[in-house]
């Protein structure tokens, strides 16, 4: 028997060398120290040894099994080190190797005018406010002393939804809905999309305006153009010169349009504006004082001036856009030119 559990001992120890994984080590530890393992059948086979020799086996056993169980578990701590650094170096990054770089998003050019255009007005003292896209005829032409028979009222230009609502075609109906609610003096602007049954190369059926709004007892058109001539400065550099010409606006009396001086070639003519060296940007004037009775201003109190700026024009001419649908058009490659 005790020749037997030294070549117990031994063949472990042997098989031991020769182990490669932890499952094999697994394997190993029933064969020889599990329930059906060599040395629990020696324990079972006790009973045959004369009892006088009982404690000598019985220590030798339990020797047997220390002295195994302690290379089993030195050489399982070896492999999980083994398995360990293996792992560590299949799974090295290289830290050297260049990225693949990432893309970087852009705001669409509309925005980025819009965006000028609101924050330069905004260091000037004007609050923002949005009105709604789906408008009623009445703000947006009734109250802005658009009358009935008037040609923008047409359905060829006017997206109708029934006979009294549309999808608003400018801004400026909220002229009326602000003069409505606040009580004077204020300077507002509206941004927003607007809506005209158009669609050729500088028309496109859904665009963008921004209406601006000063109302106050001493307000005038000189107020008007100071203010005009320092948000063209603001928006388009400081050597920009203007120009304003008289027009017609049923919403505004005395009514202009305002050029300037063309930011491609500042002035000498190019293709951007036609070589005039202009470029038409804007609808200005003294509020009507019918406007302002019609929303119940007090006209004899109050002035104002407003103002409508076009912005898709401006995207064009500031990113060199020759067709103003292609802003919409969603193609990643020609929006992409325009970081
Ligand atoms: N609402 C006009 C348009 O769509 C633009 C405009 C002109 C707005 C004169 C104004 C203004 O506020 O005073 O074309």
């Amino acid at each position: 028997m005790k020749e037997q559990l030294l070549k117990i001992k031994e063949d472990a120890l042997k098989e031991l060398g020769g182990v490669k994984t932890l499952t094999e080590l697994n394997d190993l530890r029933v064969k020889y120290l599990g329930k059906a393992g060599a040395l629990t059948a020696i324990l079972r086979g006790m009973r045959e040894v004369a009892p006088e020799d009982r404690p000598i086996i019985g220590a030798l056993v339990n020797e047997v099994r220390e002295s195994l169980e302690n290379a089993i578990k030195e050489r399982g701590e070896s492999l999980e080190t083994e398995a360990l650094n293996a792992r560590l170096a299949s799974e090295s990054v290289d830290i050297t190797e260049p990225s693949r770089g990432q893309a970087r998003g852009a705001l669409h050019p509309v925005t980025r005018v819009l965006d000028k255009l609101i924050s330069s007005c905004v260091d000037m003292g004007f609050s923002v406010v949005q009105g709604p896209e789906v408008e009623t005829d009445y703000y947006n032409f009734e109250a802005m002393n658009i009358p009935k028979n008037h040609p923008a009222r047409d359905m060829q230009d006017s997206f109708y939804i029934t006979d009294s609502i549309l999808l608003r075609t400018h801004t400026s109906p909220m002229q009326a809905r602000e003069l409505e609610v606040r009580k004077p003096p204020f300077k507002i602007v509206v941004p927003g999309a607007t809506y005209r049954n158009d669609s050729d190369s500088t028309h496109s059926p859904v665009f963008h305006q921004m209406e601006g709004l000063v109302v106050d007892e001493h307000v005038s058109m000189a107020d008007l153009k100071i203010m005009l001539n320092e948000l063209m400065k603001r928006v388009f550099g400081e050597g920009t010169k203007t120009r304003f010409r008289p027009a017609f606006f049923p919403f505004t009396e005395p009514s202009i349009e305002l050029d300037v001086t063309c930011p491609t070639c500042h002035g000498e003519g190019c293709r951007i504006c036609k070589g005039t060296g202009w470029l038409e940007l804007l609808g200005a004037g003294v509020v009507n004082p019918k406007v302002l009775e019609m929303s119940g201003v007090d006209s004899r109190k109050y002035k104002g001036f407003a103002f409508g700026i076009g912005i898709e024009r401006l995207a064009m001419v500031l990113n060199g856009v020759p067709d103003l649908r292609t802003l919409f058009k969603n193609d990643i490659r020609f929006l992409n030119q325009m970081r």
